[in-house]
């Protein structure tokens, strides 16, 4: 980035997380400037295009096993909206399920189904209704990090008793790794069983990859490291470099349950905003990037151990492929969360020339979306300019 004083800036931020192959990729421009140039505009549902199909082609490919259909929308929060309705008319039931610390977009229902209250819910009551929200696991806040998982995976199995019958339960949406949350990372017990209890009980389970997808940890999705296997997954963000684009990848007989215009919107699945996403998509497999990721995670998570050493700040590390989150804390006895610090860190960054933010419930924790086309002399000099902020920030009186 260059700013308006021609100061250049590394973006950790990543376009929180938009730009996973980074700003401006020359295939993106080139494939979005021949589609402006051909036609921006048509509707899908009157005058079908090719852009779309391909799109539509790939992300199954890229998703999982079985028949699926794919719906494209223009954000997050719309691909959650409709995750919702399509497993609504497939199960005829009401009831939603989800999860503290979850994060799934600022429109009614999804702010309803987000977990923090702070700032996005309070004040914009009253919140949709049959949502039920259950505990996640957060290892490093709780009193039993080695079995956190399970005793969430108890917690559902008493909310199915006191709280919502099962059986009136459509789909239980969660992100295998938490984004905003404060990339917090269960245990692979938890998200099993988690689909264990949805099998059982006829529940829908919808995996919110909008942060965690399309490479960043290290595999496409990242439930493929819990070994479960969502019937729907929603992806955005990376997925067009920016451009608004959403998608619902899900099993076909449920997404073929709403019928005929139930589901869609005026702007759904743009053709420029489809042909930014095949040239991701192109390029996260031409440039090996979900490889990438596993380097950038590792050197990410190294730096930050070394900094551990000098900064009793540091609470935690944690993360999966370059999805790194460092949580910050007024001492490792009390794991208060620090807030504070990691405002002084990120702001010392900024002075230095790297943009970074922070996410959480408690906003201490530092997370890291860095591009997957970073060069390692840029990761490098990025890590050297956060390392010294966190070193400073902690000397301060
Ligand atoms: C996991 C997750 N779900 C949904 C959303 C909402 O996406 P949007 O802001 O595009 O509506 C976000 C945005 O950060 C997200 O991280």
């Amino acid at each position: 980035m260059t700013d308006v004083d021609g100061n250049q800036l590394l973006d950790f931020s990543g376009g929180l997380g938009c730009q996973l192959v980074g700003y401006s990729h020359p295939k993106v421009v080139e494939a979005v400037q021949r589609q402006a140039a051909k036609v921006s505009h048509t509707d899908f549902s009157v005058i079908p295009y090719e852009p779309f199909v391909e799109l539509a082609e790939r992300l199954v490919a890229l998703t999982g096993a079985g028949e699926r259909k794919v719906a494209l929308f223009n954000s997050g929060a719309e691909a959650v909206e409709n995750a919702v309705k399509f497993a609504r008319a497939s199960t005829g039931r009401p009831a939603i399920l989800c999860f503290e610390g979850g994060f799934h977009g600022r429109t009614l229902l999804a702010m309803t189904l987000t977990s923090r209250h702070h700032p996005y819910k309070a004040g914009f009551g009253p919140f949709a209704s049959e949502v039920y929200r259950l505990p996640y696991p957060y290892p490093y806040r709780s009193a039993h990090p080695d079995d956190a998982g399970r005793i969430a995976l108890e917690a559902i199995d008493g909310a199915f008793v006191a709280a919502v019958d099962p059986d009136s339960v459509a789909a239980a949406i969660v992100e295998p790794v938490q984004g905003e949350g404060g990339f917090v990372v269960p245990t692979p017990e938890f998200l099993q069983g988690l689909a264990e209890r949805c099998r059982r009980h006829g529940i829908l389970l919808i995996a919110d990859e909008v942060q965690s997808g399309c490479g960043r940890t290290g595999a496409f999705l990242a439930s493929e490291h819990f070994g479960f296997e969502p019937d729907l997954v929603l992806l955005a963000k990376a997925l067009a470099s920016g451009y608004p684009l959403s998608a619902v990848v899900g099993r076909a007989d449920v997404m073929d349950a709403p019928g005929p215009s139930a589901i869609g919107g005026t702007y759904v699945g743009n053709p420029v905003a489809c042909v930014a996403a095949n040239a991701v998509l192109q390029v996260i497999e031409e440039e090996g990037l979900i490889e990438r990721a596993e380097q950038v995670g590792k050197s990410i998570r190294t730096r930050w151990e070394q900094v551990a050493q000098h900064v009793a700040q540091i609470g935690d590390i944690r993360g999966v492929g370059a999805m790194i989150g460092v949580e910050m804390v007024t001492s490792r006895e009390t794991k208060e969360p620090n807030a504070d610090y990691l405002g002084n860190v990120i702001r010392g960054a900024m002075q230095r020339g790297v943009i970074s933010v922070s996410c959480g419930l408690y906003h201490n924790v530092l997370r890291h979306l860095v591009p997957l086309v970073i060069s390692d002399a840029e990761l490098e000099e990025g890590l050297d300019v956060l390392s010294e902020a966190a070193v400073a920030a902690a000397a301060r009186p």
